[in-house]
């Protein structure tokens, strides 16, 4: 696939305003991932799955992972899936009343981020997606659904309960179903086949096996004594839907019903520096060459993270850009000074 055909197939993700989601550094990332000569992509904390869709257009075999479940069914419905869709009809199946529903989300998030109708439509959605034979169209459903559901929500959070961030956006008056229909629409064209076999994933960067000798790019949360990147306190909602809480600690006492996250690699000092040389042990001792995302204002540092990664691969490169973070991460108010960060990207080969 010529670069210029790759350009056109990614124009046609997604829009989530992911936290930290790299949609804006696509060209760098593909540019640094071109210097390696391996052909299989890892995107090992595959988020919003931007990432991987750009290197799937660019006629790369790709594999993706993240511990969220929600970010697996996005990465499974349009980088994993070259070719199955939903079709209007399968849409109106989907957001169709039915009697064996729940009413888990009724009672559980009645007055805290939708309408008492929005609820139930996710009740029923959640026994519906079930009915649906197709993996790939429980993804895309599941996709579509969770993308509706931050369209739909100031901020595109779930840390506060009610409308306090409300800007006027007609999104935000928009129902949910008509998010959805949209949503699927816009999945479905994020479906290509690039002639290659893919693989989307679910669990830790830190435990996960490949086989293949590959460039694994690692963009984990960004950790800083000055914010937060806890992924789950932002987006447990869609976190939950995707399983219809199945084995999550719901926490009722919380304002926003949120649960308890097992996922706490990344989440501190101590553990941000433990994670990354458990990750770079087994990435080297893998055979594998990798990507590193990381910013000028987390750590580890620019310095320590060279360290690390010349200690374990013999050239080490550096590239950085000049960033504006316009939404959701380290210092998250537009126009702050904060949001201007340098960001890194590392290739260790
Ligand atoms: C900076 S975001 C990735 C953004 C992504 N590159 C994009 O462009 O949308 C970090 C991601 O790492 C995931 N994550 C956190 N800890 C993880 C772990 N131990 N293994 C795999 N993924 C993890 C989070 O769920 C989040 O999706």
């Amino acid at each position: 696939m010529t670069s210029a055909a790759a350009d056109i197939v990614t124009a046609v993700y997604p829009d989530t305003r992911f936290m930290g989601s790299k949609q804006r550094l696509l060209g760098h990332i593909a540019d640094a991932a071109a210097r390696s000569r391996r052909r299989t992509f890892v995107d090992a904390f595959s988020g919003s799955g931007c990432v991987a869709h750009h290197m799937k257009a660019r006629g790369y075999r790709v594999v993706t992972n993240d511990v969220l479940a929600f970010a697996y069914h996005w990465a499974r419905a349009a980088v994993e899936n070259s070719t199955v869709t939903l079709t209007p009809d399968d849409c109106t199946a989907l957001l169709a009343p039915n009697k064996d529903a729940g009413t888990f989300i009724a009672e559980t998030f009645a007055d805290l981020y939708f309408t008492d109708e929005e609820n139930a439509l996710l009740d029923a959605f959640s026994a519906n997606v079930a009915m649906l034979s197709d993996p790939y169209q429980q993804s895309l459903a599941y996709a579509a659904m969770t993308r509706a559901c931050l369209k739909r929500r100031p901020r595109g959070v779930f840390t506060y309960v009610g409308m306090r961030y409300d800007d006027g956006r007609a999104d935000l008056r928009t129902p949910l179903a008509d998010h959805f229909r949209a949503s699927v629409q816009l999945w479905n064209a994020a479906v290509f086949d690039n002639g290659l076999r893919h693989e989307a994933r679910h669990g830790s960067a830190t435990s996960m096996e490949v086989d293949e000798p590959s460039i694994v790019y690692v963009d984990p949360p960004y950790f800083s004594t000055r914010s937060d990147s806890d992924y789950t306190r932002r987006y447990h909602f869609l976190e939950g839907l995707v399983s219809y809480w199945r084995d999550l600690d719901l926490q009722p006492h919380t304002k926003t019903k949120k649960f308890r996250s097992p996922h706490l690699e990344f989440q501190s000092r101590t553990s941000a520096y433990a994670s990354f040389e458990v990750l770079f042990d087994r990435l080297r001792d893998g055979g594998h060459q990798v990507l590193v995302s990381y910013s000028s204002n987390c750590l580890p540092t620019r310095e320590e993270m060279l360290d690390m990664l010349r200690a374990r691969w013999r050239r080490v490169d550096v590239v950085s850009i000049d960033h504006v973070y316009s939404f959701g991460t380290h210092g998250h108010r537009l126009g702050n000074r904060n949001n201007r960060v340098e960001e890194y990207l590392f290739l260790a080969r």
